[in-house]
């Protein structure tokens, strides 16, 4: 469904992204871990059509996408949530809702009442202005804002940023519940212990290369993992 080969990606003489693979398959969660500066933002901008790579195959559906702009990307199926939410602050979680819509297909009417029924704190607020919301309730609106185009592919990068526990466990049980409803899912965090417990499949960066792919179980606690954080 997504298929990463030899993906390079760098900002002038920085090689951040240095030939990496990875594979999602059709209703996979798959993981993608590393330290900070890793590289794990610049490998999700490259493959949501934000940071144009300088080399490897990006392939969607089967289809090249690498070349491809985020909203050329977006009508292909492929939702990116990027790190720090971005929602349109002074509009409404309602509006931010439908404005989303309109880069997606689907029923407008149904995919609302979707993000509603697996974040009911959005149905609430649904006048609120997103920029007065707390940070667990823009991350909430940035994923409901990714739900609205109807993706086939979600790309998550560190939801879990600057959230307390308990909000990061309720946004982690709708990512669950989506992945239990059969989304394809792939998501970067720096919080291994918590992707670990959660995807199906992992991928750890250090310095812009894999160097460790395997399930949650093998990595947890695994030497790679610790080196790729520690080293
Ligand atoms: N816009 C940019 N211009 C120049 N260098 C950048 C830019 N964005 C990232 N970098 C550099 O590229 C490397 C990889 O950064 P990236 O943001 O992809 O890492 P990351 O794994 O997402 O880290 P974090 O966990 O902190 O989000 C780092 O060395 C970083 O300093
Ligand atoms: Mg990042």
């Amino acid at each position: 469904m997504l298929s990463v080969t030899g993906l390079e990606a760098g900002y002038g003489a920085i090689r951040a992204v240095s030939g990496i693979d990875l594979e999602v398959p059709a209703g996979g969660f798959v993981a993608l871990l590393g330290a900070n500066g890793a590289g794990k933002s610049t490998a999700l901008r490259s493959i949501a059509g934000i940071h144009r790579p300088v080399g490897g195959s990006i392939r969607l559906l089967g289809e090249e996408i690498s070349r491809l702009r985020l909203h050329q990307v977006v009508r292909r199926g492929l939702a990116f949530v990027p790190e720090g939410r971005m929602v349109v602050a002074p509009l409404s979680v309602e509006d931010n809702l439908r404005l989303s819509a309109f880069a997606g297909r689907g029923d407008q009417a149904a995919l609302l009442e979707r993000v509603y029924g697996l974040f009911p704190r959005l149905a609430e607020r649904r006048r609120q202005v997103a920029g007065l919301m707390s940070g667990g309730e823009q991350q909430m609106l940035a994923i409901g804002r990714a739900l609205m185009t109807a993706p086939a592919m979600l790309v998550l990068d560190e939801p879990s940023m600057g959230l307390a526990p308990a909000i990061v466990d309720v946004v982690f049980d709708a990512i669950v519940a989506l992945h239990g409803a059969g989304q394809s899912i792939l998501l970067v965090e720096q919080n291994a212990a918590i992707a670990l417990s959660v995807c199906d499949d992992a991928y750890v960066m250090k310095r812009g290369a894999i160097v460790a792919h395997g399930a949650p179980a093998v990595l947890r606690g695994s030497a790679e993992i610790a080196e790729a954080y520690l080293g």
